[in-house]
Order: C-alpha cells, then sequence, then structure tokens
C-alpha cells in the first residue's frame, strides 16, 4: 500500500509510476475512508515543504498511520520529491515512525521542478529544467522499485548543504513566518472562475462572491496559487511577479 500526498502533482506523478513497477495500491492521505491494510509493504510518498514532510503528513504519520497498518512487522519507506535537496526530512520521519513504534528501513528523494514561490530567491524552473528534472526521476524510478521489491534497508537521499539548520532552525522559522492561508489574496484579475477550489487536495477553498477564500485546513501545497488561469492568486508579497508551474498538476 502507497500513501501520498501530492499538491501539484509531481507526488502523485512519482507514486503511479512507482506504484505500477511495485504493483502496490496507491491511496491519497486526503481520502475520506481510509481503510486498514493487511500489507506488509507500506510506502510514503510527498513532497518537501521546508526540509521535512508537509505538515498534515506528519500528522497522518502520528496519528492516522498506526490505526491503518495492520502487519505486524511492515517494510515501510519513503519516497519525498523535491525542488533542490530534503536537509533532514528523512530523519524526522523515521523519528515520528519511531514514536509509534515502527521503523523507516528505506528513503529515497527525487528532484522534480519546483513548486515554492514564496520567498525572494525562490521561483519555478524553465520549462526546459522542469522537463529534465521528470525524466531524471523517471530513469531512478527502476531501481528504486527494485530497492523497494528486495526490502532493501537504504538511504538514497540529496540532504543537500546545511541539513541540520534547515530542518531544525529554518523550518519552524518558516511555518512561524512565511506559511499559512492568511498569505492568499487575489487580485483584480480573478473572475471567480473556481478551479482553485476544484484542485484545492484538501477541499479548503470555497467560492463566496465570486472570489476564493481559504478555509484553515491549508496544506501550504500552492496548488490554488499555481493552478490560476489569469495569474490572479498571490502568496504573501514575494510572489509578485514569480511564475507559475503546471506540467503535473493535473496529471
Ligand atoms: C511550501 C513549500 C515548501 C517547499 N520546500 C522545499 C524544500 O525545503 N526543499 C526543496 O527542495 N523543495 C521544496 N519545495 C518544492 C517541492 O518540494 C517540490 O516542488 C515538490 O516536488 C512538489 O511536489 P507536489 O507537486 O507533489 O506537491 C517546497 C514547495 C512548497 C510548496
Amino acid at each position: 500500500m502507497i500513501f501520498y500526498f501530492s499538491g501539484t502533482g509531481n507526488s502523485r506523478y512519482i507514486a503511479k509510476h512507482l506504484a505500477t513497477l511495485t504493483n502496490d495500491t496507491l491511496i491519497s492521505i486526503t481520502d475520506k475512508d481510509l481503510s486498514a491494510t493487511q500489507d506488509a509493504r507500506i510506502g510514503l510518498i510527498f513532497p518537501v515543504h521546508a526540509w521535512s514532510a508537509p505538515r498534515l503528513m506528519e500528522d497522518f504519520l502520528v496519528h492516522q498511520l498506526p490505526h491503518l497498518i495492520q502487519h505486524p512487522a511492515p517494510y515501510i519507506y519513503m519516497v519525498c520529491t523535491c525542488g533542490d535537496d530534503i536537509g533532514k526530512t528523512h530523519k524526522i520521519v523515521a523519528q515520528l515512525l519511531k514514536e509509534s513504534g515502527y521503523t523507516l528501513a528505506a528513503a529515497f528523494s527525487l528532484i522534480m521542478p519546483d513548486s515554492y514561490i514564496g520567498l525572494p530567491g525562490f521561483d519555478v524552473n524553465s520549462d526546459e529544467v522542469e522537463l529534465r528534472k521528470v525524466q531524471a526521476s523517471l530513469k531512478l524510478l527502476p531501481s528504486i522499485a527494485e530497492d523497494i521489491l528486495n526490502n532493501a534497508i537504504v538511504e538514497r537521499v540529496k540532504p543537500g548543504p546545511f541539513p541540520w539548520s534547515k530542518s531544525y532552525i529554518l523550518r519552524p522559522l518558516f511555518y512561524r513566518y512565511f506559511a499559512g492561508v492568511r498569505l492568499f489574496h487575489t487580485t483584480d484579475k480573478c473572475t471567480g472562475c473556481g478551479r482553485c477550489k476544484k484542485i484545492c487536495p484538501l477541499g479548503n477553498i470555497s467560492i463566496e462572491n465570486k472570489r476564493p477564500t481559504w478555509g484553515t485546513q491549508c496544506a501550504n501545497c500552492l496548488a490554488c496559487y499555481h493552478i490560476c488561469p489569469h495569474r490572479a492568486i498571490e502568496y504573501g508579497k514575494y510572489s509578485k511577479g514569480k511564475g507559475q508551474y503546471k506540467l503535473l498538476i493535473e496529471k
């Protein structure tokens, strides 16, 4: 069984390909009725958000996953997708699983098109780089699947420079100052078309008076920002002039 989360489609795309290679069932953690599984192999696939798993994935690992696993000693692996590097994501996930009595046996990271645009210096990649990243990741999938099918105990990840500081110092600061629904707003280009409402993986957007309103269940995935056909959604003051990432968002 593979449990996944995806905002702009990268992790879902990887999850679908991997599920085919490993012959596993795929389920989004945002599904309403997640049922328990007897599977001996549990996959966790998600994007990296601020050098760890998205908070909703972390919550899932602590509060839901232990109730869904029925196998006494499952082989658990994670595959995270990132724009550049993952810091200590795999260590944080391993620690959260350990607290529920489980071991993270294998961790893989894949570099995919960047979806983060919320701070100065962060933007989407060029079309060419996006395609190159996806192709390079697809090439790695057969060997990742082989490791998984062999129940390998491996760490094939790219922590990047200063991983500890990023995951344990910058991450809390990021959530304190640079994340949250309060940052979303629309410009007068908004037509109230509702594409943002439709794409939101958490159903967190409603359309009121022909404008989107964000509820409290935001995963910070930025799918709403990227899907907008009128480029009418901004995220804080630093998204101005930034690009949109659409390659896999509806795949
Ligand atoms: C809020 C947010 C934080 C992010 N943080 C990181 C990060 O710390 N490191 C990184 O390499 N990419 C980061 N990214 C980029 C995503 O991890 C990457 O684009 C991922 O493949 C998106 O997956 P998805 O399309 O399944 O949502 C971030 C993206 C978002 C939206």
